[in-house]
């Protein structure tokens, strides 16, 4: 038995959907532990592109479970036309197959509601997803977060619901001054849901731990990037939940020590989404170039991705807090043809030079990225499917940023599709 954790390294956007997609044929359990349908990942499989923001990315396989777990926060109606769309297209055949935990919160119709009424009035917008992430973890810490099990119980939920629609109508209407939201109406929106989450509710918990037991192996589905952390991100322009890999635990209801070959994932560049600090971001032509060669527009909104050079001070820091045993290195072929490419090394904010980020925003804010300028190759790295068919210039890239970020790369991505990838050394061959 072997277990591995894909994280993203960034501000999220990183690739993983495609690495968990291609890793989810080791594994028999794949795990989402944190986040929402804030999430887009995105799997390309021949010329099908899907992307999805709840059930993990594991879910094209056959006889593979797929578990959403406890510390993810659920929309039912993301998730129910989302088991539609698969079903739709000839995938999830087997019901068994997908477990939610009952411990799971949910996203409320106010929760989203007060997330764009929030983003409208802020003069500094985070620039959330408006999926209700950040409100619905407010009431899991608060307390009064209601979650799937509560969703089976017709009494429990309709107390639950009234309860919490006191306070939040009153934000609503007296300090946001828009419609107040129907008691009714939210009981009689989500009773739909009902008789879908109780085909799925499970003791995720004890049904991975038991999994585990008899030697199965477990795929952990980070989403969102390092950066984005509650904690250990550009603090307050993040999500709301811990996207390090140490909640996977936590988010899953497994021991820590379960987590095993810890799998890092960068773009060759760097994207943002949202607000906030970002070092490396290359603005004017250049920027336009990789966006576009990148296709770098949101998964979960269409909104166009900020876009700049890798960021080595960001790499190894999240390398750090994630423990990564490796790298997997994604869309090296967006930087194909580029005369040269810029990598960050370190910031500096008048002489004053940082090897790690400031942890103030101000600092952050004020850092200047001091660059190291490499050749880019000739050629196409396009589809490439061995390391020894690179060109120099990218081999050249590759050693750089292993180097400067202390850990071996494991995969490369060469292309969105499965096969487009150059695999060193598999995450669950131990
Ligand atoms: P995630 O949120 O980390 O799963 O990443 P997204 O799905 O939001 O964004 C990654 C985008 O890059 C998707 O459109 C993928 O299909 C695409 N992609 C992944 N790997 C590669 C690659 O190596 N090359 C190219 N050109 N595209 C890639
Ligand atoms: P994946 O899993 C990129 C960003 C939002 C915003 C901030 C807070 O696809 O990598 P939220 O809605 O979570 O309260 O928004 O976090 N964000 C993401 N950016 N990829 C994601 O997920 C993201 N999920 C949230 O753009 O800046
Ligand atoms: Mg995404």
């Amino acid at each position: 038995m072997s277990n591995a954790a894909v994280v993203g390294l960034q501000w999220g956007d990183e690739g993983k959907g495609k690495i968990i997609d291609m890793l989810s044929r080791h594994a028999d359990i794949i795990v989402r532990y944190q986040g929402g349908a804030n999430a887009g990942h995105t799997i390309v499989v021949g010329n099908k592109k899907m992307v999805l923001h709840l059930i993990p990315s594991g879910i094209l396989h056959e006889n593979k479970y797929c578990v959403i777990g406890n510390g993810v926060v659920l929309d039912p109606s993301v998730f129910d036309e989302e088991v539609r769309d698969l079903k739709e297209q000839g995938y999830m055949k087997d019901d068994e197959k997908l477990l939610v935990s009952a411990q799971t919160h949910l996203i409320m119709p106010y929760h989203k509601k007060l997330d764009s009424l929030r983003e409208a009035g802020m003069t500094k917008k985070i620039g959330t997803t408006g999926r209700g992430i950040g409100p619905a973890y407010e009431d899991r810490a608060s307390r009064i977060g209601i979650r799937v099990v509560d969703l089976l119980d017709k009494k429990t939920f309709a107390e639950k619901v009234r309860e919490n629609l006191k306070v939040k109508n009153f934000l609503i209407k007296r300090y946001y001054k828009q419609e107040p939201l129907k008691v009714r109406d939210v009981i009689a929106d989500y009773a739909q849901y009902r008789p879908l989450l109780k085909k799925y509710v499970e003791d995720t918990s004890l049904f991975i731990n038991e999994k585990m037991r008899a030697g199965k192996s477990v795929l952990f589905e980070g989403a969102q990037g390092t950066l984005l952390d509650i904690d250990h991100g550009s603090y307050p322009f993040v999500t709301s939940s811990n996207t390090v890999v140490g909640h996977s635990a936590c988010g899953s209801g497994v021991s820590p020590s379960s987590i095993g070959y810890v799998l890092g994932i960068c773009k060759a560049y760097t994207t943002r989404v949202g607000e906030g600090p970002f070092p490396t971001e290359v603005f004017g032509a250049q920027g336009d170039l990789i966006r576009e060669k990148g296709g770098e527009y949101g998964a979960t909104t269409g909104r166009p991705r900020r876009c700049g050079w890798f960021d080595a001070v960001v790499a190894r820091r999240a390398v750090m807090l994630n423990g990564a045993t490796g790298l997997a290195i994604m869309k090296l072929d967006v930087l194909d043809g580029f005369e040269t490419i810029d990598v960050c090394v370190k910031y500096k904010v008048g002489r004053k030079a940082y090897s790690q980020p400031p942890l103030a925003l101000h600092d952050l804010s004020k850092c200047e990225p001091v660059y190291e300028s490499l050749e880019g190759w000739k050629g196409s790295v396009k589809d490439v499917r061995s390391y020894d068919e690179l060109p120099d210039g990218a081999k050249k890239y590759l050693r750089r940023i292993e180097e400067l970020v202390g850990v071996p790369i494991s995969i490369i991505s060469t292309g969105a599709e499965r096969d487009s990838t150059i695999v060193l050394r598999n995450p669950f061959s131990g």
